[in-house]
């Protein structure tokens, strides 16, 4: 076995594997838009003729949703699974984008060549790293080091509802030595790293009504209730002064940081001026008596996401709503329960109504926190491997976003999540003009190659 020649073949066969990604990229499998059904199918299509023609059995696999896709292959090592998803965000708003989304092109930025579209860096950029560097091992090798089964998923974005009892009815076949997930990214856009801890997420969506009808607000304003002001005040009122939420019972299960953690990440000298001033911003906003990083990584949050009601379009309309909404996630952290939080939030709301109002609710995805246990060797192999490839010390950090599956590889399966990906903090995930630098995805690949040999 000889890793350098693998590692060459990765670097000359760039031009290919780029090729590859953009035909991927083309595809718009945005999961959360049925219109698009059709198009996250032939994404799994194009998924499962790629790794057929590498010599790894897949199939396209039925949900009541979108398929998976699952492949499987022999080899001497561990047995190893690899999850990535297929299916990407929604593009709006469309107009803010330089290029069609789904024409993803090369293009050279004083940081280095980028690749354009949507999904370049969430996930199919990410996914296409361990795809190439299998491509790799068998071109000059012939075979794999690992035995690898392939688990590809094209609901993701969209909350994944056909996983759990996909995993659960398959979970013989699923079940492996090791999960690797590539679906996150480096520290502060250089340093490798290793996420063992991520945050959980609860959704919840507000409506208030207030009057049967819109009203005009001159003939009502100031007799009628208008829901819009209620939904402020209950939103206003989710926070206290120093940055505490205040849904009652919301801090149970929050641990404090062991003084391992803490140690090792202040040993990151975490730059959050720089992590700030590139989206324009400069003063952390959470609560104040925690460090940036902590704010990102281990406390809890409650963000609204979105929020409307009465008139919001072109020029000015006098009306008094009779409806207000909102969207508002929570990222959870250590053993919160999310649904012992949707139910003190819901109660919460309800006791801040006043008369002649009503709410409704809808849930959007429960999942807790989780995190993963680094004392299996395999951990440590390929933290060094990480090393090798990007010269600099690979890290164990946190991740303020929410892959539930990790969680549900534990608990399902009973398999540890290795979670290892390259995307940058100025890749715009979920945001117009998407990219992934051509440089992780060529070292996220060479990164892969190394650590399939590290765990033989
Ligand atoms: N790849 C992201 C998770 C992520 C976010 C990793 C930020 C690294 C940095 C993933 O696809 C994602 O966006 N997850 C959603 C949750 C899902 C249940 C909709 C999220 O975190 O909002
Ligand atoms: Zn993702």
């Amino acid at each position: 076995m000889s890793l350098e020649t693998v590692l060459a073949r990765i670097d000359t066969d760039m031009p290919e594997a780029v090729e590859r990604l953009r035909a991927l990229l083309r595809i718009p499998s945005i999961s959360t838009d049925p219109a698009y059904a059709g198009h996250c199918d032939k994404a799994a299509d194009w998924l499962v003729s790629e790794l057929n023609s590498l010599g790894i059995k897949t199939e396209k696999r039925a949900t009541p949703g979108h398929p998976m896709v699952v492949g499987h292959v022999d080899g001497p090592g561990p047995h190893l699974l690899f999850y990535g998803h297929y299916d990407v965000q929604p593009v709006d708003p469309i107009e803010l984008w330089h290029n069609d989304p789904f024409d993803p092109q090369l293009e050279e930025t004083p940081k280095g060549t980028v690749i354009r579209g949507r999904g370049s860096s969430d996930d199919k950029g990410q996914l296409m790293t361990f795809i190439e560097a299998c491509r790799a091992w068998i071109a000059e090798e012939g075979s794999l080091p690992c035995r690898i089964t392939f688990f590809l998923e094209g609901e993701e974005e969209s909350g994944s509802p056909s996983l759990v009892p996909f995993m659960q009815e398959n979970a013989d076949e699923l079940k492996s030595d090791l999960a690797m997930i590539c679906d996150t990214g480096l520290f502060e856009s250089r340093t490798p790293a290793i996420v063992t801890m991520l945050r959980g997420l609860l959704g919840e969506e507000i409506t208030i009504t207030g009057p049967d009808l819109d009203l005009h607000s001159g003939m009502y304003g100031g007799v009628a209730m208008n829901p819009v002001r209620v939904l402020s005040k209950i939103i206003a009122a989710l926070h206290d002064d120093t940055g505490r939420i205040t849904v009652p019972g919301f801090y149970d299960g929050v641990p404090e940081l062991s003084d391992e953690l803490e140690a090792q990440w202040q040993g990151l000298a975490f730059d959050h001026a720089a992590f700030l001033g590139d989206v324009g911003l400069s003063e952390p906003a959470g609560e104040q008596d925690r460090t940036p990083l902590e704010m990102i990584w281990s406390r809890p949050t409650c963000e609204v996401n979105g929020i409307w009601g009465g008139y919001t379009g072109d020029g000015f309309k006098t009306v008094l709503p009779s409806q207000a909404h909102a969207k508002i996630s929570f990222r959870l952290v250590g053993t919160q329960d999310p649904l012992a939080i949707r139910e003190n939030f819901r109660a919460m709301v309800r006791d801040m109504l006043p008369p002649d109002c009503k709410v409704s609710f809808g849930g959007h995805g429960a999942s807790g926190a989780s995190q993963t246990e680094t004392s299996d060797p395999a951990f440590e192999a390929a933290r060094q491997a990480l090393t090798d490839e990007w010269q600099v010390p690979a890290a164990y950090v946190g991740c303020g976003g929410s892959i539930p599956i990790a969680g549900h590889f534990q608990e399902i399966l009973g398999t540890t999540p290795m979670l290892i990906g390259f995307g940058k903090d100025d890749d715009a995930l979920h945001s117009p003009n998407e990219k992934y630098d051509l440089e992780s995805f060529h070292k996220g690949t060479r990164s892969w190659a190394r650590i399939l040999a590290a765990l033989t």
